[in-house]
């Protein structure tokens, strides 16, 4: 079971054991040793075909097929917006245990608080706090789950999610340019699709070298923009995932990953981005993910085959099940790991 709060565990002078991962996962890299190799893309001139677009196009397909992580500036989604959302996660997380506890989401309620492993069920927990927002489709959104305090912020939250929704249709629409098929393809092949946002709070951690905010994972859907404080602490891999680097955080900027819908669409040609998040002594540290995901019943299968290519999946599958399958999977890898210590 996880603690109902960190706030306890992370006045403590040692990691308590449930959070200690073993050797193998535990960081390599410090959480402030930046890179500045993920590239960081000006979306201004998007919407000009003709224009800057063709220019941006590039720049993303190129950083889809060597990374599939980048971030993006000039994104039009309003830097006010932005703030407020920001201030008002990090002013819930400040309140007491008690006001959190109260959007408990522990047995599977959808959306509200949780101290939160990557997987449920899984014995080692990652170091973060959660509050969880299922914005899409909006006929799915609980009110009653969603945090009311500090106050603002739902309505804060919708104007969020909306526009960030925008954003993601609209790398999806660079994407499906450059695979040659119709610009809404890609959002097309998620049906209605689904939008789930995770604040993640981090809170300092007494031995931050022994244990991870977020574990290693690639995420399931199509595409994540990701807003990050200027902490640091987000990693992803190089050389076919034996480097880890930690990516530089950019004022007001957004990481995009691209998942495993997105690489499987792409028939494997942009990467699922395999990352991570670390933890530090010296300063908590928030970032928000937005997740654009099929519908459950979406098909997952290669949009485009190109000549003498075969399809990485052998046959159609509805998102759901490749969910399903994906965390059974890691589950089941997890628990044997244990199994063999
Ligand atoms: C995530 O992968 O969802 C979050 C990563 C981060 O907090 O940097
Ligand atoms: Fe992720």
């Amino acid at each position: 079971m996880a603690p109902a709060t960190l706030t306890e565990l992370a006045g403590e002078s040692k990691l308590n054991s449930k959070f200690v991962r073993d050797e193998d996962e535990r960081p390599k890299v410090a959480y402030n040793e930046f890179s500045n190799e993920i590239p960081v893309i000006s979306l201004a001139g998007i919407d000009h075909v003709g224009g800057k677009r063709g220019d941006i196009c590039r720049q993303i397909v190129e950083a889809c097929e060597n990374w599939g992580v980048f971030q993006v500036v000039d994104h039009g989604v309003d830097t006010k917006l932005v703030a407020d959302m920001t201030r008002l996660a990090s002013d819930f997380f400040s309140l007491p245990p008690e006001d959190k506890i109260k959007f408990d989401m522990s047995g599977g309620k959808k959306g509200g608080f949780i101290v939160s492993s990557h997987l449920q069920g899984e014995v080692v927990q990652d170091w973060r706090e959660i509050v969880t927002y299922f914005s899409y489709p909006v006929r799915n959104r609980d009110y009653s789950r969603w945090p009311g305090k500090p106050e603002g912020w739902v309505k804060v939250t919708e104007e969020y999610s909306e526009k960030l929704m925008e954003l993601a249709c609209k790398l999806l629409e660079i994407l499906s340019e450059a695979m040659g098929i119709e610009k809404e393809a890609l959002t097309n092949a998620c049906v209605d699709m689904d939008q789930k946002i995770v604040v993640n709070y981090y809170p300092k951690c007494p031995q931050p070298d022994l244990t991870l905010g977020l574990k290693r994972h690639t995420d399931p859907g199509t595409i994540t923009l990701l807003l990050q404080d200027q902490v640091g602490g987000l990693q992803a891999t190089r050389d076919d995932g034996k480097t880890w680097i930690t990516v530089q955080p950019v004022e007001g900027a957004f990481v995009v990953n691209l998942g495993d819908h997105g690489h499987y669409l792409s028939n494997g040609r942009f990467k699922n981005a395999d990352h991570q998040a670390v933890v530090n002594s010296n300063s908590s540290r928030f970032s928000i993910a937005t997740f654009q995901n099929p519908a459950p019943e979406a098909t997952v299968y290669p949009l485009k085959v190109k000549e003498g290519e075969k399809p990485i999946l052998e046959e159609p599958i509805a998102f759901a099940e490749m969910y399903k399958r994906k965390m059974g999977r890691d589950l089941e890898l997890a628990r044997l790991k244990k199994l063999t210590k």
